[in-house]
């Protein structure tokens, strides 16, 4: 459930833009916790960029209670350069080069920041969660739909970093070992396990990450598959999993409009 927010407390809303849904809550900025309803609405389908931009209007105003200034972040699941968005591997084509921070900030009549889905819960995950006060290298990898990456080096997160797609063999891993391809694909835990491993061990050996954390809703099942993997990193399970973009969508927005 919910906290209440400390009176004064710093609030700022994350919106996390999923294939499927859309969720968000206010956030307190102070202890990363979620301070009112989290709510979700259909992700609009076909999933163009006007269509989107009403259904986060539509979720922003859940919150009507708060001052209009209220902070907004914004996640999205591609790459965000610049307030652009330039790639679309699990959303509509239309938003290649659609000026996504521009359209928001439009939709919702306040400023707000926009980041990838994966980078938003890397940063949940090092203030909050699996890698709080970890030095050095750490890699998050979200599994869901795709698979998103987040690299940090000593807390500062490297944006963009797409490591769900790099190819083995000419396969592009993203739709090879997601969590979605365990379950479209009927496989045992042990072959997808088998292809999770094939794809970490690719990245770890182009980044010699210190820690790995692995995120997105399937490490509710950790147990499952990380026994199975080889890695030279530990491996560990997000902690926030679910509501990790949100958080990470807040703080970021909490820190870009905040003095
Ligand atoms: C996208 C990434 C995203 C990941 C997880 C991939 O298909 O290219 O930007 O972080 O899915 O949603």
């Amino acid at each position: 459930m919910a906290a209440t927010p400390a009176p004064g407390a710093p609030v700022a809303i994350g919106i996390d833009i999923g294939g499927t849904g859309i969720k968000g809550a206010p956030v307190d900025l102070r202890t990363g916790r979620l301070v009112g309803a989290r709510h979700l609405v259909p992700t609009p389908q076909p999933a163009t960029p006007l269509a989107v931009a009403a259904a986060v209007r539509e979720l922003r105003w859940q919150y009507a209670d708060l001052p209009d200034d209220t902070p907004v972040g914004v996640t999205i699941p591609a790459v965000v350069r610049r307030g652009v968005t330039r790639t679309a591997a699990n959303i509509d084509p239309a938003w290649i080069g659609t000026h996504a921070v521009e359209l928001f900030t439009v939709a919702l009549g306040t400023p707000v920041v926009l980041l990838n889905d994966a980078d938003a819960a890397g940063l949940a995950e090092i203030r909050l969660g699996a890698g709080r006060g970890e030095a050095g290298v750490v890699l998050v990898i979200t599994l869901g739909t795709g698979i998103g990456s987040a690299v940090f080096a000593d807390g500062h997160l490297v944006p963009n970093t797409e490591f769900g797609h790099l190819t083995i063999d000419g396969v592009d891993c993203c739709p090879w070992a997601s969590a979605a391809a365990r379950v479209r694909e009927n496989l045992s835990w042990a072959q997808w396990a088998a292809r999770l491993q094939e794809f970490l061990a690719y990245a770890e050996s182009l980044m010699w990450p210190d820690l790995i954390i692995i995120g997105g809703a399937i490490s509710h099942d950790a147990d499952e598959f990380l026994p199975q993997l080889r890695l030279e990193a530990p491996v560990v399970r997000a902690e926030l999993a679910g509501d990790a973009g949100i958080i990470g969508a807040a703080y970021e927005a909490g820190e870009s409009f905040r003095t």
